[in-house]
């Protein structure tokens, strides 16, 4: 998993300075986003906040919240013409393995 993340960021890197993190307010989101963001690329969120939360974000000019949900075309449109890349982690996860 960690040499997965690690591959996707160095990808990142090399071709995307805006980045959009679906299901950013998430666990593993948010994590995500706050390392790119260190990086001092742009990062856009779409998450509805139906597991994930706000909290889970620090405040940064480089981090945009956009709460919305993926299966709505005019937002992830609208967030997609901001960016170069996207992370898709938006899921409804389920727990019970
Ligand atoms: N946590 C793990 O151990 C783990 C392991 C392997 C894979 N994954 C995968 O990584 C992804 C994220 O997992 P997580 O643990 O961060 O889950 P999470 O529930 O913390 O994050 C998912 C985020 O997606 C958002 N979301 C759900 N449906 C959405 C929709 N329709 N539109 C917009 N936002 C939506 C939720 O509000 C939440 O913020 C999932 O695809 C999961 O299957 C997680």
């Amino acid at each position: 998993m960690m040499k997965k993340v690690r591959c996707i960021i160095l990808t990142m890197k090399v071709l995307s300075r805006r980045v959009l993190v679906t299901g950013g307010a998430g666990f593993i989101g948010s994590h995500l986003v706050d390392l790119i963001a260190r990086q001092g690329r742009q990062v856009w969120i779409i998450d509805n906040l139906s597991t994930g939360s706000p909290d889970n974000l620090r405040k940064a000019e480089t981090i945009k919240f956009v709460k919305g949900d993926v299966t709505d075309q005019s937002s992830v449109g609208t967030v997609m013409a901001n960016v170069d890349a996207v992370v898709h982690l938006a899921a409804v996860v389920d727990h019970e393995l």
